[in-house]
């Protein structure tokens, strides 16, 4: 059975871009392969986090992943501060990295420009997320398009250092969702939404209740051509909308667009705010079974466990191929 790997940052709670560029991914996958989902916490902290918040975005994000549909007993779920491996491992592939390459990464450029102060671990978290799958023997990676670029480069790094030591290291490939790879911000539909934008309207978390959720999509950048139709160039608003309604209301982009003809934005938002919030429903209504009980305890202690138990194994195969540690007599 082939092994995925996949993690999302508990940088706030997720949103409609998280779950239709990645979690919906996962809950499908999960049927026919040897799952591994992380709470990437230690990504998290490569940009400020207040303690308090991080803790509970930690809780949040585990009982979300199941609320949505991931079984436990299918796959593991886990959380990357709790597999000291994945810090051992990030070290190594950031000795096989070059700073070029990292300064090259968009997400860098993106998420430092203009500040004064950068973590050095924002320039270093591209050959931390290597050492997460790495570290699973993973042959395919679910994500959004936003970590194309990371993943080309785990690929280059795994492939270093299998040509620099044992070829000890599998090369994942990378699995984009066919629609949805890139949903973008509410307010500016040229860039991606994403779940730690100061703009609360910029997003729709899992979380977020009815009518915020109709405010957010009535307040949504559109354009004033009042035409319902798909043109990522020319319309970003409108065919943003559309993926999420085409996803979420599993119904074709064409299909809705002929269901809009001669009707305005206003009767196109207001149906899709109700797919929305009758989709999200029955996952909220999960989420606070779960998000403070000690079954989310037990499935996060054992998923630590399983983790553990792989992860450990490829880290001594890379140390050993490197020459770290000694060998006992
Ligand atoms: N807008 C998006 N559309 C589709 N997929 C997306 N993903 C993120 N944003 C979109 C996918 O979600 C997964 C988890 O991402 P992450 O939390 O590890 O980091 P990120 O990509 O940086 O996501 P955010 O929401 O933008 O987080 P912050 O604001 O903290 O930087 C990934 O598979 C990603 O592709």
């Amino acid at each position: 059975m082939k092994t995925i790997f996949s993690g999302i940052q508990p940088s706030g709670t997720i949103t409609l871009g998280n779950y239709i560029g990645a979690l919906k991914q996962f809950v499908e996958l999960q049927e026919d392969f040897n799952c591994f989902f992380c709470i990437v916490d230690q990504h998290a902290i490569t940009v400020p986090q207040d303690p308090q918040t991080l803790r509970k975005n930690i809780r949040s994000l585990a009982a979300l992943y199941l609320a949505v549909g991931l079984d436990p007993e299918k796959a593991t779920l886990f959380i990357q501060s709790e597999v000291p491996a994945h810090a051992q491992a990030g070290w190594i592939m950031q000795c096989i990295s070059y700073i070029g390459e990292l300064e090259r990464m968009t997400q860098f450029k993106d998420k430092s420009a203009g500040k004064e102060a950068v973590s050095a671990s924002l320039l270093t978290y591209p050959p931390l997320m290597a050492a997460d799958i790495l570290l699973y023997n993973a042959d395919l990676v679910p994500v959004g398009e936003d970590q194309k670029q990371h993943m080309e480069l785990t690929r280059d790094l795994a492939e270093r250092f299998n040509k620099k030591y044992n070829n000890v290291l599998t090369i994942p490939d990378i699995s984009l969702p066919k629609v949805g790879a890139r949903i973008m911000s509410l307010q500016e539909p040229t860039k991606k939404m994403s779940k730690s934008d100061p703009n609360q309207k910029a997003f729709i978390s899992l979380l977020d209740e009815p009518n915020q959720i109709i405010k957010k999509i009535k307040s949504a950048v559109t354009d004033s051509e009042g035409i319902i139709k798909y043109d990522v160039e020319n319309k970003p608003g409108v065919s943003n909308l559309l993926s999420i309604y085409s996803i979420l209301g599993d119904k074709p982009i064409a299909e809705i667009e002929e269901m809009y003809t001669g009707k305005g934005y206003g009767d196109f938002k207001a149906d899709l705010a109700e797919i929305v919030v009758n989709y999200l429903k029955p996952i909220q209504d999960r989420y606070y079974q779960l998000v403070d009980s000690s079954e989310l305890d037990e499935i996060l202690d054992r998923g630590a466990e399983k983790a553990k138990a792989v992860a450990n194994k490829t880290l001594k195969k890379m140390e050993n191929a490197i020459g770290l540690g000694r060998k006992k007599r």
